[in-house]
């Protein structure tokens, strides 16, 4: 297991939106080593509200701007569902934690991981293209 190196293929080549991936991926691989490092269950917790946070403001930042240049609804509403999904995980693993039902190790991390990888090649790649046409920089 390890943090998530940011490569290319991560990239939507739009700045502000890659800016963002980019933030999530750092505070990601800011929980990866608050477990490694066994900060403890507040610090893990506070990474986790930050990352959660962050996910909310940027999933939101992302879905205006296919709503403003006419994202196609037929892609727009699986990619909204997959964000609506994370969010919800996200905020039943804080009530877990904050309840001590559940811990935040290495499988939340590796949940998170690979959602994030997954949903910015897959997911996000497929309007890469779209907002290149419309000029979306
Ligand atoms: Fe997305």
């Amino acid at each position: 297991m390890a943090q998530i190196e940011w490569c290319d293929s991560h990239s939507v080549g739009i700045t502000a939106l890659d800016d963002q991936h980019k933030a999530l991926v750092a505070l990601t691989n800011q929980l990866f080593l608050a477990i490694m490092r066994d900060e403890g269950p507040k610090e893990l917790g506070r990474v986790l509200a930050e990352l959660a946070r962050y996910a909310d403001y940027h999933f939101d930042f992302e879905e205006q701007i296919l709503t403003e240049h006419g994202f196609p609804e037929s892609g727009f509403s699986h990619h909204r569902e997959e964000h609506r999904k994370l969010t919800s995980r996200v905020q039943t693993l804080l009530r877990q934690h904050e309840e001590g039902s559940v811990a935040l190790d290495l499988d939340v991390y590796s949940f998170l991981r690979e959602w994030m990888t997954e949903h910015m090649i897959g997911t996000d790649s497929e309007y890469a293209a779209f907002l290149a046409s419309k000029a979306v920089r």
